[in-house]
């Protein structure tokens, strides 16, 4: 049986396909090129080349391939191209994401994993956050996300969908063959790492008053490859007959922006030069995960959470994809 990756060919799907594939699983990728890359895809994996929201492919993918699992990272996730273009969002995240579970169920795939994020909770959530926090998202990417989420649950009560919806924090870092390149950028890390490079002259940052020691924002960074690891175990946890869950995956620690560039200086010897704006509206102070859930229920803990090493893993990959991918 194989296991569908939507977005394998983006940041996180494509790390994670790697990872399947490296523990055995067959993996099919499906994804539209919007954001990814071809050659993020290992010419050994089936690829398809569409949208998820294009009901005769995933017949066509469920009919080549013995499909029962499915692991959904396909969507367009930047929070600023959200609340200029929402229509946007809620057509390829919400309309496409609902058409694509009616095929999947139509197929008989019966295990799903959603690509869910911190942005759910919003701003009025505590520190650090655990999976109970109100949500109440500050965006129309959030919102859409915290939609499929809740379609998710329907679903599972009505037509039996077993899922495990992770909310990740922030992804960062790099393995040896995948790294993180979006066009534009909108992520600090690979920010952060081109200024020092000088690919870029001036590096934003977003917020020099909230209410955190140095005063910006704090966000838990977790590397991709922990990501990848989380997903293996959800799936496993699925086949033993795991209940569906909403699971955070994070460090459980918080970097502020001027500790990340800090940590990028030793990395690459290099300072970027900085210009500080206004905060960005729904930015909120500090995100940081609760894991406890993660532990107890998919046995997950991050074991790369050194900040240097993960900012590291990403230059590497920089240095040997100087133009990305
Ligand atoms: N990067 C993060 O820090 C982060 C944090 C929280 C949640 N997430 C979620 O994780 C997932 C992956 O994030 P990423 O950073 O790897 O993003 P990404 O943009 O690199 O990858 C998403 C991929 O999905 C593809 N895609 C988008 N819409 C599609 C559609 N309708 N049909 C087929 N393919 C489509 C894109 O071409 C891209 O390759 C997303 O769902 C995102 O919301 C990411």
């Amino acid at each position: 049986m194989a296991i569908l990756v939507t977005g394998g060919a983006g940041y996180i799907g494509s790390v994670t396909a790697e990872r399947l594939r490296e523990i055995g699983e067959e993996v099919v990728v499906l994804d539209d090129l919007f954001r990814g890359h071809r050659s993020a895809v290992d010419r050994h994996i089936p690829f398809y080349q569409g949208k998820v929201g294009d009901a005769a492919l995933i017949e066509r993918i469920s009919r080549e391939h013995k499909i029962d699992s499915c692991v959904h990272f396909a969507a367009l996730a930047f929070v600023g191209e959200s609340v200029e273009k929402p229509a946007l969002y809620y057509e390829n995240n919400v309309e496409q994401g609902v058409s694509f579970l009616r095929a999947l169920l139509a197929g008989g795939v019966k295990r799903f994993i959603f690509s869910s994020t911190c942005a759910t909770y919003g701003e009025t959530a505590e520190v650090p956050i655990r999976e109970e926090a109100p949500q109440w998202p500050s965006n129309p990417y959030g919102w859409s996300k915290l939609i499929m989420e809740r379609v998710l649950d329907s679903y599972d009560r009505a037509y039996g969908l077993r899922f495990v919806a992770l909310r990740y924090f922030n992804a960062a870092g790099a393995t040896a063959k995948h790294g993180e390149h979006h066009e534009p950028e909108p992520h600090l890390v690979p920010n952060i790492l081109a200024a020092c490079a000088r690919k870029k002259t001036e590096l934003s940052v977003f917020g020099s008053d909230y209410p955190t020691p140095d005063r910006t924002a704090i966000r838990d960074y977790v590397h991709v490859s922990d990501l990848a690891d989380a997903h293996a175990s959800a799936l496993t946890y699925l086949r033993q007959g795991g209940a569906s869950e909403f699971i955070n995956l994070g460090t459980g620690a918080g970097n502020s922006v001027l500790e990340v560039i800090e940590a990028a200086k030793k990395v690459t010897g290099c300072s970027p030069i900085i210009r500080f704006e206004p905060r960005r509206p729904g930015d909120p102070p500090r995100l940081v995960a609760d894991i406890t859930k993660a532990a107890k229920i998919l046995d997950w803990r991050p074991a790369r959470t050194d900040l240097a090493a993960i900012l590291r893993s990403q230059w590497e990959w920089n240095k040997r994809h100087p133009k990305g991918y």
